[in-house]
Protein backbone atom coordinates (compact mmCIF):
# COMPACT_ATOMS: atom_id res chain seq x y z
CA UNK A 1 0.00 0.00 0.00
CA UNK A 2 1.59 3.03 -0.90
CA UNK A 3 2.32 6.31 2.12
CA UNK A 4 -1.01 7.63 3.56
CA UNK A 5 -1.13 11.38 2.25
CA UNK A 6 -2.86 14.03 3.73
CA UNK A 7 -5.12 15.69 0.92
CA UNK A 8 -7.44 18.59 1.62
CA UNK A 9 -9.06 20.31 4.79
CA UNK A 10 -12.52 18.29 5.43
CA UNK A 11 -13.56 20.46 8.58
CA UNK A 12 -12.51 22.51 11.19
CA UNK A 13 -13.52 22.91 14.64
CA UNK A 14 -12.20 24.94 17.67
CA UNK A 15 -10.07 22.70 18.58
CA UNK A 16 -8.77 20.30 15.51
CA UNK A 17 -8.90 19.92 11.98
CA UNK A 18 -9.79 17.17 9.66
CA UNK A 19 -8.44 16.00 6.45
CA UNK A 20 -8.95 13.75 3.76
CA UNK A 21 -6.65 11.19 2.97
CA UNK A 22 -5.48 9.08 -0.22
CA UNK A 23 -6.92 6.32 1.57
CA UNK A 24 -10.42 5.41 1.11
CA UNK A 25 -12.93 5.43 4.79
CA UNK A 26 -9.74 7.10 6.36
CA UNK A 27 -9.61 11.07 7.63
CA UNK A 28 -6.25 12.37 9.13
CA UNK A 29 -6.80 14.29 12.64
CA UNK A 30 -4.83 17.51 13.48
CA UNK A 31 -5.08 18.86 16.97
CA UNK A 32 -4.93 22.53 17.49
CA UNK A 33 -3.17 24.77 20.51
CA UNK A 34 -6.51 26.84 20.21
CA UNK A 35 -7.89 26.56 23.08
CA UNK A 36 -11.94 28.25 23.50
CA UNK A 37 -14.56 28.20 26.18
CA UNK A 38 -18.26 29.33 26.65
CA UNK A 39 -19.18 28.66 23.39
CA UNK A 40 -16.09 30.17 21.88
CA UNK A 41 -16.38 33.38 23.99
CA UNK A 42 -13.09 32.73 25.54
CA UNK A 43 -10.38 32.24 22.82
CA UNK A 44 -6.49 31.46 23.46
CA UNK A 45 -3.20 30.06 21.73
CA UNK A 46 -1.41 27.32 24.74
CA UNK A 47 1.62 26.20 22.70
CA UNK A 48 1.76 22.35 23.54
CA UNK A 49 -1.76 21.55 24.42
CA UNK A 50 -2.18 19.99 20.99
CA UNK A 51 0.51 17.85 21.36
CA UNK A 52 -0.62 17.06 24.81
CA UNK A 53 -4.14 16.33 23.85
CA UNK A 54 -3.28 14.18 20.98
CA UNK A 55 -1.14 12.17 23.07
CA UNK A 56 -3.41 11.82 26.21
CA UNK A 57 -6.29 11.19 23.49
CA UNK A 58 -4.25 7.95 21.73
CA UNK A 59 -3.26 6.49 24.31
CA UNK A 60 -6.58 6.18 25.94
CA UNK A 61 -8.39 5.24 22.83
CA UNK A 62 -6.06 2.07 22.95
CA UNK A 63 -6.41 1.56 26.59
CA UNK A 64 -10.21 1.42 25.83
CA UNK A 65 -9.68 -0.50 23.06
CA UNK A 66 -7.56 -2.98 24.87
CA UNK A 67 -10.97 -3.20 26.93
CA UNK A 68 -12.70 -4.24 24.02
CA UNK A 69 -14.56 -0.56 23.26
CA UNK A 70 -14.03 0.04 19.99
CA UNK A 71 -13.45 3.76 18.44
CA UNK A 72 -12.97 5.82 15.78
CA UNK A 73 -8.60 5.85 16.28
CA UNK A 74 -6.39 3.53 14.13
CA UNK A 75 -3.22 5.24 14.70
CA UNK A 76 -0.88 7.94 15.23
CA UNK A 77 0.71 9.63 12.33
CA UNK A 78 3.41 12.40 13.09
CA UNK A 79 3.14 14.31 16.07
CA UNK A 80 -0.45 15.66 17.07
CA UNK A 81 -1.82 13.97 14.23
CA UNK A 82 -4.08 11.22 14.28
CA UNK A 83 -5.75 8.66 11.33
CA UNK A 84 -9.46 8.01 12.00
CA UNK A 85 -12.14 6.06 10.37
CA UNK A 86 -14.13 8.42 8.40
CA UNK A 87 -17.36 8.42 10.46
CA UNK A 88 -20.77 10.49 10.02
CA UNK A 89 -20.72 12.16 12.80
CA UNK A 90 -24.16 12.44 15.23
CA UNK A 91 -24.98 15.69 15.91
CA UNK A 92 -25.30 15.04 19.75
CA UNK A 93 -22.64 15.87 22.71
CA UNK A 94 -23.10 12.43 25.07
CA UNK A 95 -22.50 14.35 28.60
CA UNK A 96 -22.00 11.39 31.24
CA UNK A 97 -21.15 13.08 34.79
CA UNK A 98 -19.92 10.87 37.87
CA UNK A 99 -19.87 14.53 40.44
CA UNK A 100 -22.17 17.65 40.01
CA UNK A 101 -19.63 20.30 38.48
CA UNK A 102 -19.91 22.85 35.88
CA UNK A 103 -23.13 23.91 34.25
CA UNK A 104 -25.35 21.18 36.39
CA UNK A 105 -24.53 23.72 39.26
CA UNK A 106 -25.15 26.54 37.49
CA UNK A 107 -28.90 24.88 36.39
CA UNK A 108 -30.03 22.62 39.30
CA UNK A 109 -29.65 23.25 43.26
CA UNK A 110 -26.83 20.62 43.37
CA UNK A 111 -24.16 21.24 45.29
CA UNK A 112 -20.50 21.59 43.82
CA UNK A 113 -19.18 17.95 44.28
CA UNK A 114 -21.93 15.97 44.56
CA UNK A 115 -21.67 12.19 43.73
CA UNK A 116 -24.05 11.02 41.30
CA UNK A 117 -24.66 7.43 41.12
CA UNK A 118 -25.70 6.00 38.98
CA UNK A 119 -23.58 8.48 36.49
CA UNK A 120 -26.11 11.13 35.01
CA UNK A 121 -26.44 10.72 31.21
CA UNK A 122 -27.26 14.01 29.55
CA UNK A 123 -27.77 14.75 25.56
CA UNK A 124 -27.11 18.29 24.14
CA UNK A 125 -28.14 18.62 20.27
CA UNK A 126 -24.03 19.66 19.10
CA UNK A 127 -24.78 23.17 17.44
CA UNK A 128 -22.38 26.06 17.85
CA UNK A 129 -24.77 28.58 16.62
CA UNK A 130 -27.87 27.46 19.02
CA UNK A 131 -24.96 27.37 22.15
CA UNK A 132 -25.40 23.21 22.20
CA UNK A 133 -28.76 23.13 23.99
CA UNK A 134 -29.78 20.15 26.71
CA UNK A 135 -32.40 18.35 24.75
CA UNK A 136 -35.34 16.95 26.41
CA UNK A 137 -36.73 13.29 25.47
CA UNK A 138 -39.45 14.74 23.27
CA UNK A 139 -36.32 17.15 21.38
CA UNK A 140 -34.66 14.39 20.56
CA UNK A 141 -37.49 12.43 19.35
CA UNK A 142 -38.63 15.79 17.36
CA UNK A 143 -35.19 15.89 15.67
CA UNK A 144 -34.76 12.21 14.71
CA UNK A 145 -31.25 12.26 14.65
CA UNK A 146 -30.67 8.57 16.01
CA UNK A 147 -33.46 5.50 15.76
CA UNK A 148 -34.01 4.15 19.28
CA UNK A 149 -31.73 1.42 18.68
CA UNK A 150 -29.24 3.88 18.21
CA UNK A 151 -30.29 5.61 21.25
CA UNK A 152 -29.84 2.73 23.55
CA UNK A 153 -26.19 1.71 21.44
CA UNK A 154 -24.99 5.42 22.04
CA UNK A 155 -26.22 5.24 26.05
CA UNK A 156 -24.70 1.37 26.46
CA UNK A 157 -21.17 2.52 25.05
CA UNK A 158 -21.13 5.44 26.86
CA UNK A 159 -21.92 4.25 30.28
CA UNK A 160 -19.09 1.42 29.53
CA UNK A 161 -16.40 4.06 28.41
CA UNK A 162 -17.20 5.79 32.14
CA UNK A 163 -16.80 2.71 33.61
CA UNK A 164 -13.63 1.82 31.03
CA UNK A 165 -12.39 5.29 32.11
CA UNK A 166 -12.56 5.14 35.72
CA UNK A 167 -10.64 2.25 36.16
CA UNK A 168 -8.00 3.67 33.77
CA UNK A 169 -7.77 6.65 35.61
CA UNK A 170 -7.91 5.42 39.50
CA UNK A 171 -5.18 4.06 39.84
CA UNK A 172 -3.12 7.10 38.46
CA UNK A 173 -4.85 8.93 41.41
CA UNK A 174 -7.81 10.91 38.60
CA UNK A 175 -10.85 11.15 39.42
CA UNK A 176 -13.01 11.49 36.39
CA UNK A 177 -15.63 14.08 37.48
CA UNK A 178 -17.15 14.16 33.84
CA UNK A 179 -16.89 14.22 30.65
CA UNK A 180 -18.32 14.60 26.60
CA UNK A 181 -18.33 11.98 24.36
CA UNK A 182 -19.33 12.03 20.65
CA UNK A 183 -20.38 9.53 17.89
CA UNK A 184 -20.42 8.89 14.27
CA UNK A 185 -21.91 6.05 12.16
CA UNK A 186 -18.95 3.95 10.04
CA UNK A 187 -20.20 2.72 6.13
CA UNK A 188 -21.78 -0.40 7.93
CA UNK A 189 -24.01 2.05 10.28
CA UNK A 190 -22.39 1.15 13.30
CA UNK A 191 -22.05 3.58 16.13
CA UNK A 192 -18.62 4.23 16.51
CA UNK A 193 -16.71 6.39 19.62
CA UNK A 194 -15.17 9.43 18.15
CA UNK A 195 -13.51 12.90 18.58
CA UNK A 196 -11.18 13.18 21.47
CA UNK A 197 -10.99 12.17 25.44
CA UNK A 198 -8.66 14.88 26.71
CA UNK A 199 -8.31 17.27 29.46
CA UNK A 200 -10.52 19.75 27.01
CA UNK A 201 -13.40 17.17 27.23
CA UNK A 202 -13.16 15.51 30.95
CA UNK A 203 -13.18 17.17 33.82
CA UNK A 204 -10.19 15.71 35.72
CA UNK A 205 -9.20 16.02 39.11
CA UNK A 206 -5.79 15.14 41.09
CA UNK A 207 -6.32 13.31 44.23
CA UNK A 208 -3.14 13.22 45.38
CA UNK A 209 -3.67 17.20 45.66
CA UNK A 210 -3.60 19.12 48.68
CA UNK A 211 -6.55 20.77 50.36
CA UNK A 212 -6.93 23.45 48.21
CA UNK A 213 -9.80 22.32 45.59
CA UNK A 214 -8.10 25.01 42.39
CA UNK A 215 -4.94 22.77 43.22
CA UNK A 216 -6.33 19.48 42.01
CA UNK A 217 -7.80 20.60 38.95
CA UNK A 218 -6.45 18.67 35.79
CA UNK A 219 -8.45 19.82 32.97
CA UNK A 220 -10.03 22.89 30.81
CA UNK A 221 -11.68 24.20 34.02
CA UNK A 222 -8.30 25.71 34.86
CA UNK A 223 -8.68 27.85 31.46
CA UNK A 224 -12.45 28.78 31.56
CA UNK A 225 -11.73 30.10 35.47
CA UNK A 226 -8.05 31.78 34.67
CA UNK A 227 -6.32 29.54 37.58
CA UNK A 228 -3.13 29.34 35.03
CA UNK A 229 -0.79 26.37 34.91
CA UNK A 230 -2.89 24.95 31.70
CA UNK A 231 -0.39 23.34 30.09
CA UNK A 232 1.37 22.02 32.87
CA UNK A 233 -1.83 20.37 34.12
CA UNK A 234 -1.87 18.64 30.93
CA UNK A 235 1.35 17.87 30.93
CA UNK A 236 0.46 15.99 34.53
CA UNK A 237 -2.45 14.20 32.92
CA UNK A 238 0.05 13.19 30.23
CA UNK A 239 2.51 11.98 32.36
CA UNK A 240 0.30 9.85 34.17
CA UNK A 241 -1.36 8.57 31.25
CA UNK A 242 1.91 7.46 29.66
CA UNK A 243 2.02 5.00 32.73
CA UNK A 244 -0.70 3.25 31.15
CA UNK A 245 1.88 1.35 28.27
CA UNK A 246 4.22 1.54 25.45
CA UNK A 247 3.70 4.72 23.40
CA UNK A 248 0.88 5.06 21.13
CA UNK A 249 0.99 3.15 17.86
CA UNK A 250 1.82 4.61 14.36
CA UNK A 251 -0.92 4.05 11.40
CA UNK A 252 0.98 2.50 8.77
P1 LIG B 1 -20.52 21.41 31.45
O1 LIG B 1 -20.45 21.26 32.94
O2 LIG B 1 -20.01 22.73 30.95
O3 LIG B 1 -21.87 21.06 30.89
O4 LIG B 1 -19.49 20.32 30.84
C1 LIG B 1 -19.62 18.96 31.12
C2 LIG B 1 -18.44 18.21 30.53
O5 LIG B 1 -18.45 18.26 29.12
C3 LIG B 1 -17.08 18.77 30.95
O6 LIG B 1 -16.20 17.67 31.20
C4 LIG B 1 -16.60 19.55 29.76
C5 LIG B 1 -17.26 18.86 28.61
N1 LIG B 1 -17.64 19.78 27.54
C6 LIG B 1 -17.06 19.67 26.29
O7 LIG B 1 -16.21 18.82 26.05
N2 LIG B 1 -17.47 20.53 25.30
C7 LIG B 1 -18.41 21.48 25.51
O8 LIG B 1 -18.74 22.22 24.59
C8 LIG B 1 -18.99 21.59 26.82
C9 LIG B 1 -20.04 22.63 27.11
C10 LIG B 1 -18.58 20.72 27.79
Amino acid sequence: MSALAIEALLHEGKAKKVFQTNRAGVVAVQFKDDATAFNGEKFSQLGGKGLLNWEISARLFEALERQGQPSHYLGCLEPGWMAVQELEIVPLEVVLRNRAAGSLCRQLPLAPETPLQPALLDLYYKDDALGDPLLTEARLELLGLVSAAERQELERQARQVNAGLRRLLEPLAIELVDFKLEFGRNQAGQLLLADEISPDTCRLWDCSAGANPEQRILDKDRFRQDLGGVVEAYGEVLKRVQGLGAMPRNYL
